[in-house]
């Protein structure tokens, strides 16, 4: 069952080269970027550490995209107004670090962003349906969230199909995303099975020409198996 929008490509900045930021950015607008994706990490929900408010306030000053916020964070309301203020367009939240998913997705919505939930591989998807109300955006991670690069689990596939059921069956418009090795040969089987959204790090990053690699992952959409 695939989606209703066209694919959404969302280059995530976990690969960039942060000395040239802004040619990064600029390289992302020029190959049809629709989103850029924003990793924020804390070494504690997961091992790595990026970055906060300052470097998606100084990425809000380089382009007119929607920021589309992915929080690795435990307890992520504590961010959510800096966060918005710093121009978040979406605020991402996991739900293994949110006990009151229902509230905080709600108050992302009160700061004037778009209101996601990401789910670990590991995570079952059946949460969900008591939030589809308040749901903007799913992402279904295809990796184990905390380092770019990483091999895209095949299990998710399946995933991705009950995702994409639990949305139609509830009558949710939400955007259903993946994440995490989404590479010329994952993106169209993730497309086929009903996600309409892809963050990409390393596929387009270290492609040979990364600003045609973006219409190059969004035409895989469009061949036919
Ligand atoms: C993983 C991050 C991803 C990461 C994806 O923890 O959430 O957004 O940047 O990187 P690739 O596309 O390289 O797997
Ligand atoms: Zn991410």
């Amino acid at each position: 069952m695939t989606s209703n929008h066209a694919p959404r490509i969302a280059p995530s900045i976990l690969s960039a080269d942060f000395a040239r930021l802004a040619d990064e950015i600029a390289m992302c607008e020029a190959g049809g970027a629709d989103w850029i994706h924003v990793d924020v990490m804390d070494g504690q929900f997961v091992p790595n550490i990026t970055f906060g408010a300052k470097v998606i306030e100084t990425v809000r000053k380089l382009t007119d995209l929607p920021l589309d916020c992915h929080l690795m964070i435990v307890q992520p309301e504590r961010y959510f107004d800096d966060f918005a203020a710093a121009g978040a367009s979406g605020i991402t939240i996991h739900q293994e670090v949110s006990p009151h998913l229902q509230r905080q997705l709600v108050h992302i919505r009160e700061v004037g962003c778009r209101a996601g939930v990401a789910l670990n591989p590991s995570t079952p998807l059946t949460g969900i349906v008591e939030v589809l109300a308040d749901l903007d955006l799913l992402l279904v991670m295809t990796v184990n969230p905390g380092f770019g690069g990483q091999e895209f689990i095949p299990h998710s596939l399946d995933k991705i199909r009950r995702a994409r059921r639990i949305l139609a069956e509830g009558g949710s418009r939400a955007t259903l995303e993946v994440d995490g090795g989404i590479a010329r040969d994952t993106i169209g089987d993730c497309w086929r099975a009903g996600a309409d959204t892809f963050v990409a790090g390393n596929a387009i990053f270290s492609a040979k020409d990364p600003q045609s690699e973006i219409s190059v992952l969004r035409d895989q959409c469009a061949v036919s198996v």
